[in-house]
């Protein structure tokens, strides 16, 4: 009887690579089965080994290969992530960093020329693997990028990259990209001289041929080969590749106050691996990647790839709620935000309606999208007609026209209830009947809004965070009314729009200005104890916030923090009553940044300079006091984490893992730490109970321990059990 091989043992079966000889090429071809990308596991790596040991043994008339991907999207998307969650001892981190090394190098001494042929994501060890070759062309497509961002998952690259690029590009050019993460589409890959050729997909495979035999003929030689083997000529001066090291590290303390210990080890593993043979540096790399894999640093940041990658990939809808196409979008308000939600909403393809009540601020707002998306357009190096077709999605109007074929429409008019709930009527009398009605709100309830809707089940938050075009969390807010396709709808959108979804219940605040809140409140608290400015700042950018919470006060506006901190003491007197402070300092016409006077002095180019002493006159502080760093940290830090958990306990979160995701992506919680939920499995339920008491003995019940929190400590629980 015949066997026929069920659909699973089909995949299993599967190879993950697969070599054709086409015309004396060898073609390699990626495509592991049953993974979304191709990354570099185990059996990558063996069924690679196989390949290379039948290049070496000859006998097939090969005179060149050509590695390809047959995963739509990626090439190799690097690593194998998963796998960094079983290292328990820098020794295993280590040792599949030799491993991935050992295969690069085999890859690398091949006689003949091998070329890398690049149509989507060339990541980390993909990027490492595409140095190993001769040769590399890449597409000029938008899913191709090319990079090496292991500083983010707390690493380095582990598999020669530290070896490989500067000794191709030169040193300052490759510490910009792998101290950044920096990633680079095709053109922009070319001109750091990281590829030599950019071609449009769908000729990838045939150019990637004729290079192959190019290089075997000695018809053609790699542009990077000449700088190969030696870092650029004048980094090579005395004195200059020091200075140039002293500057980067400067540059990682000023933005990471030392927090981050893989940037500071690349530095080091870059300077002591230069000047040596590749495999010397190759040995310095593996160690350090050992070391780094099993940081508590590194695991957070390997957590918050694997949160935020599932909060874009899953709604919280029922199954099989199909989300519609969003092509067209119309925005109303066309302020900052809304020429933001234009300009990235276009960069993805969509067309957009910008509209404002009068001609000129829509003219205005469209001005903003246009110039913003040139200036984003012309960094990727696009054609000028690429970069016309771009813009052009964008119009502005100071009518509804157009807004009947919207898939969704985002109003972004100025924060206020009843102007909020005219705009909707308007909208409503102009949009058809499957689109989807999402408000741009920072603070106000979506129950609220969806109060004046004629059909509230369309009506959402979409909860943009600013500046729009750079910061990565979209908040979706549902009230009980929405329907799953709206927020399936919206969600897909945010995807679409290249920003992490998070979808939350409606509540006051939602979830990131809900804990940022009382976390801003305890700040002006501290200010009223006499906690002077710059320490209040410092304690919490030490703590590894982007910027202090005086700082912040300053560029969101006291006005605005003042109307929001209002809304929500209504709702939480018990923990969220503002000082007095904020109140005096609006009533003086201190609006922070925009108006240039604030808790902070600024430079007639609206820089910040230094902290203006007469505010403590006015806040009523003769006096400053020193407190403990880690006091302000434990008080501010806390409060936020207690929120968030609370946040969870209420139901406004769906998950601890959305928490996370939002809390590091909307108001800068410590990425090292993982969020606030990470943080607190980190240290432990019953430690942070702890501190918390203690805190609420000295300080009042503002600080009492959220139940969830209690009973996570008593039952020696965790937010995330598999760790
Ligand atoms: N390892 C494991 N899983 C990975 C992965 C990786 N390197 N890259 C992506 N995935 C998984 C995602 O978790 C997701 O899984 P899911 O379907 O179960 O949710 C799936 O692949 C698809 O990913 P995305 O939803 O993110 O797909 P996109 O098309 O939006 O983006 C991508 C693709 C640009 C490749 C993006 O996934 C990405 O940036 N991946 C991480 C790249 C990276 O950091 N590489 C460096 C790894 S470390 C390394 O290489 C060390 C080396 O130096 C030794």
């Amino acid at each position: 009887m015949a066997t026929t091989l069920t659909e699973t043992e089909t995949v299993a079966a599967a190879a993950p690579v697969r070599m054709d000889v086409e015309d004396g090429i060898a073609i390699i071809r990626l495509n592991q089965p049953g993974k979304p990308v191709n990354v570099i596991s185990a059996e990558l790596v063996e069924a690679m080994h196989d390949i290379l040991a039948r290049l070496e043994g000859g006998g097939e008339g090969v005179r060149a290969a050509v590695i390809i991907s047959e995963k739509k999207g990626t090439w190799i998307a690097g690593a194998d992530i998963e796998q960094f969650k079983d290292f328990r001892t820098a020794a295993d981190g280590e040792h599949a960093s030799r491993e991935g090394q050992k295969l690069l190098t085999r890859l690398e001494r091949l006689v003949m020329p091998t070329v890398a042929a690049i149509d989507g994501a060339a990541l980390g060890g993909g990027l490492e693997t595409a140095l190993a070759c001769t040769y590399r062309i890449a597409t000029d497509s938008s899913k191709t990028k090319l990079g090496l961002p292991e500083v983010q998952l707390g690493i380095i690259p582990g598999a020669g990259g530290t070896a490989r690029l500067p000794r191709l590009i030169g040193l300052a050019a490759s510490l910009d990209l792998m101290l950044t993460g920096k990633q680079l589409e095709g053109r922009r890959a070319k001109s750091a001289g990281i590829v030599d050729e950019v071609v449009p997909a769908p000729v990838l495979l045939r150019e990637a041929k004729r290079a192959a035999l190019d290089l075997a003929n000695g018809k053609l030689k790699p542009s990077g080969a000449r700088r190969r083997g030696s870092p650029k000529f004048a980094e090579n001066l005395p004195g200059l590749r020091g200075f140039i090291l002293r500057k980067a590290r400067q540059g990682v303390m000023s933005k990471t106050h030392g927090l981050y210990p893989a940037p500071l080890k690349l530095l080091e593993v870059i300077d002591r691996g230069l000047d040596k043979p590749v495999d010397a540096a190759l040995e310095l790399e593996a160690k350090a990647f050992g070391e780094l894999a099993v940081t508590q640093e590194a695991r957070s940041l390997v957590h918050l790839f694997f949160a935020s990658t599932a909060a874009k990939n899953s709604a919280p809808v029922p199954e099989g709620t199909k989300p519609k196409d969003v092509d067209h979008i119309a925005v109303v308000g066309a302020g900052f935000m809304g020429a933001g939600i234009a300009t990235v909403s276009a960069e993805s393809g969509i067309t957009v309606r910008l509209k404002d009540m009068k001609h000129e601020a829509a003219a205005k707002g469209l001005r903003t999208a246009r110039e913003t998306l040139v200036k984003r357009a012309r960094r990727k190096k696009l054609k000028p007609f690429q970069i016309t077709a771009i813009t052009d999605r964008v119009e502005a109007t100071a009518e509804y026209t157009g807004f009947h074929t919207a898939d969704v429409v985002v109003e972004a008019v100025f924060e206020e209830l009843s102007l909020k709930h005219s705009v909707i009527r308007e909208i409503e009398a102009h949009i058809g009947e499957g689109t989807v009605l999402g408000s741009n709100t920072s603070t106000i309830p979506i129950t609220q809004l969806a109060a004046a809707s004629s059909r509230p089940e369309h009506v959402i938050g979409l909860h943009f965070f600013s500046p729009v075009d750079k910061m990565p969390l979209l908040e979706i807010i549902t009230h009980a009314g929405t329907a799953d396709w709206v927020t399936a709808t919206s969600h897909a959108y945010g995807k679409k729009i290249g920003k992490t979804p998070i979808v939350v219940n409606d509540s006051p605040g939602f979830f990131a200005n809900r804990i940022l809140t009382p976390y801003m409140a305890e700040a002006a608290t501290l200010l009223e104890e006499g906690v002077s400015i710059e320490d209040l700042d410092r304690a919490m950018t030490g703590w590894g916030y982007p910027v202090g919470p005086v700082t912040l006060y300053d560029e969101v506006g006291l006005d605005v923090a003042h109307k929001a901190g209002k809304i929500m003491a209504e709702a939480f007197a018990d923990r969220m009553t503002p000082s007095t402070v904020i109140d005096r300092m609006v009533a003086d016409g201190r609006l922070g940044r925009k108006n240039g006077k604030g808790f902070f002095k600024y430079g007639s180019d609206g820089k910040k300079t230094e902290a203006d002493e007469s505010v403590y006159a006015l806040i009523g502080v003769p006096q400053r006091k020193s407190m403990d760093r880690a006091e302000i940290q434990d008080r501010l830090g806390l409060m936020m984490v207690n929120e968030a958990v609370r946040t969870l306990e209420e139901g406004v979160l769906h998950s601890a893992r959305d928490g996370d995701v939002g809390a590091v992506m909307g108001i800068g919680f410590p990425p090292f730490r993982g969020g606030p939920f990470w943080y607190v499995d980190t240290v432990g339920a019953a430690n942070v109970v702890e501190r918390l008491r203690a805190l609420e003995q000295k300080h009042g019940k503002r600080f009492a321990p959220a139940k969830m929190l209690v009973d996570y400590a008593a039952d020696g629980k965790k937010f995330f059990p598999e760790g």
